[in-house]
C-alpha cells in the first residue's frame, strides 16, 4: 500500500490531525531522550481509544508496515524510537488517558497506558493510596511503556518492579483482536499469565492500551537523608543494616564525580562541605515516624556525614542530588548508558574494574539503585569507533560475574546483539518461538529485543 493511501486510511480512524507525516512534527517521536537514538519513521498514528488502536494496527498489518509502539518517550535503549529506513509507524499511546475510580476494596486502580505516572500520584494520594513504582521521570514517562519495559526505578527495594504492581492488562496484539486481562484478580489459575508476558515485552508482542494497577498505603510519615561515606563498600554495610528497617524505601548511591557534574549543571549547592566518595539517599516512610529507628541505624555506622529532611520539600531537596544525574549527563553530551545488575557481592570488585576495562576510553559516572546491584553505567566521550568494544567489555564483565545486561531499562535496539551475554541459546529460542506465535508477521518492533535472525529476508 502505497504511503498516501495508508494515512488516508489510518485518518479515517483516528482523525486527520492525528497522522503526522510532516518531519518537524515527527521529530519528537524519532528522538530518544537521550539523543542516541534517532530514526526515521514513516508516519506517527495518535489513536485515540482501544477501538481506533485495534484498526491502526489492522491496517498497518494489511499494509506490510511495521508498527513501533511509543509511550512517553523517555527510554533510554532505543525501544521507543524507529528505526532509521523511514519505513516503520510510531503508534503513541499518548492520547489514551483516562484513569477510573480507586477502588480501595480491592486495591485497584484502572489506568489508560498514555497516563503519566505524575498524573496517577497526583490522582491516587488524595485518597491514601500509592502506586507502587516511582522514578525520576515521573511527568513523561507513561504507565504504558512503564509496563512495556517493566521499568524499576527508586522503590523497587520496597515495592519490587512494575511486574509486580500490575495485576492486568489490555492489549491489542498483531492481528488486531483485543486481549482483556483487565480484571485483574488476585487469585485467577486459568491458564498463562500474559499479563506478566507482556509486562517487559517492550512493544514486541502486543500494543498495550490500559492496565489494572495495584495499589498500596501510602505511608504519610518520611524521613530522607543523604550520607556521605568512604566508599561502595561502607555504602554497602550500611544498605545491609537499613535492610532490617520494613520502612526502607529507597536506597540510592551515587559518586563524588556525579554530584560534582549535577551541580555544574544545575547550579545546586553543595550539600556538605566537603567532597566525599560515595553517597548514599535513603527514606523510610511508615506510619509512625521513622526517623528515630533511622538515626539508631546510621548512630552504629560508618558514616562521614548527614543531612537530614526536615520535611518533605527538604526530602525533595536532598533526592534532587541523586534524581538530577541523568539530566545532567544528558546536558554534558550524548552519553552510552549501560544499565546492568551486579550482584552485590561482585559489586565492589566490578567498579574497581571497570577504569582497566575502559583503559581511557569513556569518561564514567555511576549512580543507581544500589539495594538492587542496579548499576547505571553512563559513559561520556566514547568515541564511536570504540563504542562497540567498550560495550561488550564492559556487559561480559556483567556477564562474567553473574550480573544482568539490562537492570530496568530494557534490552530495546541497543543491546539486542548482547542478549545471549545472560541468556542461554534454549532461552533465546523460547522467547523467539513466543514471538512467532504471537506476532508471526515481525509487525511489532523489528529490531528491538531479540537479535535479527542470521536468515536472509527473515524479517524482526
Ligand atoms: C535513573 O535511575 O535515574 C534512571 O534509570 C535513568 C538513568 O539511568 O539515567
Ligand atoms: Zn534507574
Amino acid at each position: 500500500m502505497d504511503s498516501d493511501r495508508l494515512v488516508r486510511r489510518l485518518a479515517a480512524v483516528v482523525g486527520g490531525a492525528h497522522v503526522l507525516t510532516d518531519r518537524a512534527l515527527c521529530a519528537s517521536y524519532e528522538t530518544d531522550f537521550t539523543g542516541r537514538y534517532a530514526g526515521r519513521a514513516r508516519l506517527v498514528v495518535r489513536p485515540g481509544d482501544t477501538a481506533q488502536v485495534a484498526a491502526v494496527v489492522r491496517l498497518c498489518g494489511e499494509a506490510g508496515v511495521a508498527v513501533v509502539p511509543q509511550g512517553g518517550n523517555t527510554g533510554l535503549v532505543g525501544g521507543s524510537v524507529p528505526g532509521p529506513g523511514g519505513t516503520e509507524v510510531v503508534l503513541s499511546v499518548r492520547r489514551l488517558g483516562g484513569i477510573g475510580p480507586v477502588d480501595a476494596g480491592a486495591r485497584r486502580v484502572t489506568v489508560g497506558a498514555g497516563v503519566a505516572l505524575a498524573e496517577l500520584q497526583r490522582h491516587v494520594r488524595p485518597y491514601g493510596w500509592e502506586f507502587g513504582v516511582d522514578l525520576a521521570s515521573r511527568d513523561s514517562a507513561t504507565l504504558g511503556g512503564m509496563i512495556a519495559t517493566n521499568a524499576g526505578g527508586e522503590r523497587v527495594v520496597k515495592y519490587g518492579t512494575t511486574r509486580a504492581n500490575v495485576a492486568g492488562v489490555e492489549a491489542v496484539m498483531a492481528d488486531g483482536g483485543v486481549l482483556d486481562r483487565l480484571a485483574g484478580l488476585p487469585k485467577d489459575n486459568t491458564g498463562y499469565d500474559l499479563t506478566g508476558l507482556l509486562v517487559g515485552s517492550e512493544g514486541t508482542l502486543a500494543v498495550l492500551t490500559r492496565a489494572r494497577l495495584c495499589l498500596v498505603p501510602r505511608l504519610p510519615r518520611r524521613t530522607t537523608a543523604l550520607l556521605a561515606l568512604d566508599s561502595l563498600e561502607a555504602a554497602l554495610a550500611v544498605l545491609a543494616e537499613l535492610r532490617l528497617l520494613e520502612s526502607l524505601e529507597l536506597a540510592e548511591f551515587f559518586t563524588e564525580d556525579g554530584l560534582a557534574l549535577v551541580m555544574e549543571k544545575s547550579g545546586l549547592p553543595a550539600p556538605f562541605r566537603e567532597a566525599h566518595p560515595v553517597y548514599l539517599l535513603v527514606e523510610c516512610a511508615g506510619r509512625r515516624d521513622p526517623a528515630e529507628e533511622l538515626a539508631e541505624v546510621l548512630a552504629g555506622a560508618a558514616v562521614r556525614d548527614v543531612a537530614v529532611g526536615v520535611d518533605a520539600s527538604d526530602g525533595r531537596r536532598l533526592a534532587a542530588y541523586r534524581e538530577r544525574h541523568t539530566e545532567a549527563v544528558n546536558a554534558a553530551g550524548i552519553p552510552l548508558k549501560l544499565d546492568v545488575t551486579v550482584p552485590l557481592a561482585e559489586l565492589p570488585g566490578f567498579v574497581a574494574e571497570l577504569p582497566g576495562l575502559l583503559a581511557g576510553r569513556a569518561r564514567p559516572y555511576l549512580f543507581g539503585h544500589l539495594a538492587e546491584g542496579n548499576l547505571h553505567v553512563n559513559l561520556l566521550e566514547v568515541a564511536p569507533a570504540d563504542e562497540e568494544a567498550v560495550t561488550g567489555a564492559v556487559l561480559a564483565r556483567v556477564a562474567a560475574v553473574g550480573g544482568s545486561i539490562s537492570a530496568e531499562h530494557g534490552v530495546g535496539r541497543a543491546k539486542a546483539r548482547h542478549l545471549h551475554l545472560t541468556r542461554s541459546a534454549v532461552d533465546i529460542a523460547a522467547m523467539r518461538s513466543i514471538k512467532d506465535a504471537l506476532d508471526p508477521a515481525g509487525l511489532f518492533s523489528p529490531g528491538t529485543l531479540l537479535p535479527p535472525l542470521a536468515r536472509p529476508g527473515t524479517r524482526r
